[in-house]
């Protein structure tokens, strides 16, 4: 079955959101088969963050990312990454509806990269790509 990569970002772990997060990926079905507690390097976001080089919320976005702890999770089940990013809801927090996470638990800090709690691999692709870097041994 599909796996996906989520990363509580460290607004969401600062705030205390990790455990809020698990439990909407666990009650919704999709099964954690990994989960670490990692404060992200520069070349660990550099390479996560590859197709955003060169735009201009990537520096800030870099900055912001290893800023702090994150939550890293591989979550298992069918469809698994459509149906995360549906839970995490529009990247721009003020506009996710109510119902996902970033609707419901996140908002606008008039920073300069969105603070959106969560991140979810976006294709099977960057899923295998992503879950390389944050879990190597896996
Ligand atoms: P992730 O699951 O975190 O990858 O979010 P996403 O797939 O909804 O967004 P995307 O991959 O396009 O962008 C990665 C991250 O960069 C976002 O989650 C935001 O934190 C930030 N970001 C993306 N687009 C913008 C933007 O237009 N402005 C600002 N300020 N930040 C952005
Ligand atoms: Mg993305």
């Amino acid at each position: 079955t599909e796996k996906s990569l989520v990363l509580v970002k460290p607004d969401g772990y600062r705030r205390g959101l990790s455990g809020e997060v698990l439990r909407r990926i666990e009650a919704k079905g999709y099964v954690p088969v990994a989960l670490a507690v990692v404060t992200p390097t520069h070349e660990q976001l550099a390479e996560h963050y590859a197709e955003h080089e060169g735009k201009p919320f990537y520096e800030p976005l870099i900055e912001f990312m290893s800023s702090g702890p994150v939550t890293a999770i591989v979550i298992q089940g069918e469809r698994c990454i459509e149906g995360f990013r549906a839970l995490a809801g529009a990247t721009d927090p003020t506009a996710a509806l109510p119902g996902t996470i970033r609707g419901d638990l996140g908002r606008d800090w008039g920073l300069k990269v969105q603070q959106n709690i969560v991140h979810g691999s976006d294709s099977p692709e960057s899923a295998a790509r992503e879950i390389g870097i944050w879990f190597p041994n896996l």
